[in-house]
């Protein structure tokens, strides 16, 4: 039953809001504790979703809490026109973390994917006018701004917008095949861009040769490798960022979600002497990396460098997929377990949006993506306890299900 506060959020949603969302989920969080969220009406729930990967550190850790409030009482913004030292506090807590290089801070994945398009389109112009070709993967999803869309290899995302942004080619996931051929071809390709665990695309994973491949052809050929970590960065894999489990150095990376651990801000980190490309007056955004969105990323990223961090991601993770894959045995609605770290997919063989529902009114938040994948991303700093009592409500859920 809806209760007349919740339905009051309703009502207002529907009058004032835009529609676009697909139909949101009958709950208003208000207030969250730990991996724990609680609704309009004080009942509460366990996060086994974080805000799509976004509260990396879950609700009201107390590093982070007290950095932004130490933030909001000094300063909030103050642009691009002038130097900012949580920026660069951040920046360098990214070369530490990854490789390496230069950040550029914007506000969103979308945005970030965006950057790296247009640095990629910069370079390959330095080099012939010809060489704006950008290659991505079926299945993938790097945003919803005309570049990052067009990036994004799914006609639905393309959809009733009219012509998208020329030079995107999109191969076969994980097709070395196509992949030499296209290249073997062309001589216009400034860029590859991929995600290494596809999210959106419903958890799938890059094989090891394959993206090893890609990037030992791309540095051949001089041709940018840009790794979208939007989704699987910042911790989420049990890395602090995914490409670490593959053996490769990207030329770019891109991330947002939990870097700011709930608070918006976006970035693009790339190999230093790739920053000549966007000289002054190229790109920018008012908002990018202003003191509060930077600050947060340092909370999120001090956490991050704790060597307990990710071993308790990992050690999670799998605990996560074991109990899933014994339950898989115990019921034939389950396809496939995969997932890394705390990124987790368990596929079933119809779809999942009834499960998330059922799982909602039984006080677990879950998601549900590519139709059948049920997504699991609690926060990286969720509890074993907390682990164990949402286990146990989804696998009462999926065993009650059929066929
Ligand atoms: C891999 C990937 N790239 C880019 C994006 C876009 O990020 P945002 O929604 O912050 O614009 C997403 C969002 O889900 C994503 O998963």
């Amino acid at each position: 039953m809806t209760s007349k506060k919740l339905q009051s959020i309703i009502d207002g949603d529907k009058e004032y809001l835009f529609q676009n969302y697909g139909d949101r989920l009958p709950v208003c969080f208000v207030r969250g504790e730990g991996s724990y969220l609680y609704d309009q009406d004080g009942a509460q729930y366990i996060d086994f979703f974080s805000g799509i990967a976004v509260s990396s550190l879950g609700y009201g850790n107390n590093a982070f809490s007290k950095a932004l409030h130490r933030q909001v009482e000094t300063i909030l913004h103050s642009s691009n026109w002038y130097y900012n030292k949580e920026q660069v506090e951040a920046a360098r807590l990214l070369s530490e973390l990854s490789f390496p290089g230069k950040t550029l801070f914007v506000n969103s994945g979308t945005e970030a994917s965006e950057a790296a398009i247009k640095l990629a389109r910069r370079y390959g112009q330095s080099i012939s006018p010809d060489c704006y070709g950008i290659i991505s993967f079926e299945g993938s999803f790097h945003g919803r701004t005309f570049g990052a869309m067009s990036a994004t290899a799914q006609e639905k995302i393309h959809k009733g917008f009219g012509p998208i942004v020329p030079g995107f080619t999109y191969l076969p996931y994980n097709d070395i095949k196509s992949f030499k051929k296209e290249i073997g071809s062309r001589r216009n390709v400034c860029a590859v861009i991929t995600e290494l665990v596809q999210g959106e695309g419903g958890i799938k994973i890059i094989d090891g040769s394959f993206i090893r491949e890609v990037a030992t052809i791309c540095a051949k050929h001089k041709i940018l490798l840009i790794i979208d970590e939007v989704q699987t960065g910042i911790g989420r894999t049990g890395e602090v960022f995914a490409y670490r489990h593959f053996d490769i150095t990207p030329d770019i990376i891109t991330m947002a979600k939990g870097l700011g651990g709930g608070v918006p801000v976006g970035a693009m980190h790339a190999r230093s002497d790739l920053s000549k490309y966007l000289e002054k007056g190229t790109h920018g955004t008012t908002f990018g990396g202003n003191h509060l969105a930077s600050a947060a990323a340092v909370a999120v990223l001090k956490e991050l460098k704790k060597p307990a961090c990710m071993k308790k991601v990992k050690h999670s993770g799998a605990y996560i997929m074991d109990r899933m894959r014994a339950l898989q045995k115990k019921t034939d609605i389950i396809q496939d377990v995969r997932g890394m770290g705390l990124h987790i997919g368990i596929e079933l063989k119809k779809p999942g949006m009834d499960i998330v529902k059922r799982a909602l009114d039984e006080k677990l938040i879950i998601n549900c993506t590519a139709e059948k994948v049920i997504r699991i991303m609690p926060p990286l700093t969720i509890g074993m306890p907390v682990i164990k009592q949402g286990l146990s409500i989804l696998e009462k859920i999926l065993l009650q299900e059929v066929d």
